[in-house]
């Protein structure tokens, strides 16, 4: 198999992450002569801003929309204000290319046990399933219309819910839970105070549960999850929300295995028209940027679940398995706990895809 994958390194330790992210996928390419790739570059991101006066080239999605994947860093840096750095560029991204259900999972590594402060860090174990182009994040809304004068503003700040999108992200969730050994799909809303989009998110959970009797069902209000997050880890399997509320979730699980430096995820279509998009969950980082100690295994992991995605799962497998014997040999960055340097990471999963 040969891939074409457009690659956005971003910003701040985008940069430097991406880069052993690739480094990884050569090495498995070159080993297991199951698959070749090639990489086309796009310098989008703050520095680009700063220059173009945009986050992307005008012709951007055009540009990589015939990719078979697109390898992303981080966007955002103090420069450029995060809400025009997120919605020029990876929001325009995900939106533009219809990437629907942004999958996070979540879980225990060995060796960082000393960072982890709960009992039942083995039931780690646990992904997320993320609306991710309509909901709280539907950009619909406006600002400054009212004239009344300073000190009066009112904004705006709409969400979209349809009943086709929460159709196919919870249909996604149980699907995703079928391939598990425990088959069980949370749902989480705020359907109490939210009395539109939320209830109708629940009627749609609920009618489609039925079509998977095999499959064990849970609902739960988002402040009611957060502390179950927390305290009971063993309860969840398969989540599925909102954009906002999942995006929130994201950060405190992958905390909660130890840190935002772990988590990789995936932005999926999964209709055939678009590429989809494979990122870490955390950002540009810029209070650590350029020192190289950044925390490469989150970027690394959304390699693997870029190479699932693209028909290899055993490639994906090899990649994750090395990334835990990393761990387990203490080899970390200061994230989690240890001294070592971002490549050093990088050096160590190589190391150990060679010998597997
Ligand atoms: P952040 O995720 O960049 O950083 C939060 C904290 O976690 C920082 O202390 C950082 O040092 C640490 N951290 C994050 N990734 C790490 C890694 N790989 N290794 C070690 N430590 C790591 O979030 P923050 O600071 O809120 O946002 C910074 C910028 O990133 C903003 O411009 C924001 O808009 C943007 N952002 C972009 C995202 C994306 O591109 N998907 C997602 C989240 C934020
Ligand atoms: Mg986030």
């Amino acid at each position: 198999k040969h891939f074409r994958l457009a690659v956005i390194p971003g910003d701040g330790i985008g940069k430097e992450v991406i880069n052993e992210g690739l480094r990884v996928l050569e090495h498995l390419s070159q080993t297991s002569n199951t698959f070749t790739f090639e990489s086309d570059y796009f310098p989008w991101g703050c520095e680009y801003y700063l220059e173009h006066g945009k986050m992307m080239h005008e012709d951007g999605l055009n540009k990589i929309k015939n990719h078979d994947a697109i390898y992303f860093g981080a966007v955002g840096y103090p420069t450029v204000p995060d809400h025009i750095s997120l919605w020029g560029l990876r929001l325009a991204i995900c939106q533009g290319f219809d990437q629907w259900a942004n999958i996070r999972p979540v879980e225990f590594l060995p060796g960082i046990e000393g960072k982890l402060n709960h009992p039942d860090k083995e039931k780690l174990n646990w992904v997320l399933v993320r609306e991710n182009t309509e909901g709280e994040y539907s950009g619909i809304g406006g600002r400054n219309f009212t004239g009344r004068g300073p000190g009066k503003e009112v904004a705006v700040q709409s969400s979209i819910f349809t009943e086709e999108g929460c159709e196919r992200v919870i249909r996604h969730a149980f699907e995703l839970a079928l391939t598990r050994d425990r088959k069980k799909v949370t749902s989480v809303t705020k359907s109490n105070a939210q009395q539109y989009g939320m209830v109708l998110w629940d009627e749609v959970f609920q009618r489609v549960s039925k079509e998977y009797p095999e499959v064990e069902t849970d609902q739960c209000l988002v402040d009611a999850m957060a502390a179950n997050f927390v305290l009971h880890p063993e309860d969840l399997e398969v989540v599925v929300a909102s954009n906002l509320h999942a995006d929130i979730l994201s950060d405190l699980g992958s905390a909660l295995s130890g840190s935002l430096g772990l988590a990789p995820s995936a932005n999926l279509h999964l209709d055939g028209r678009f590429p989809s998009m494979f990122e870490s969950v955390h950002g540009s980082a810029p209070d650590i940027a350029g020192q190289g100690i950044a925390n490469p295994i989150g970027t690394i992991g959304s390699a693997a679940l870029m190479l699932e995605h693209l028909g290899l799962p055993e490639e994906a497998k090899l990649i994750n398995d090395s990334i835990r014997a990393a761990t387990k040999d203490g080899i970390l960055t200061a994230d989690i706990g240890g001294n070592n340097s971002t490549k050093e990471v990088t050096d160590s999963i190589i190391a150990h895809i060679s010998k597997m």
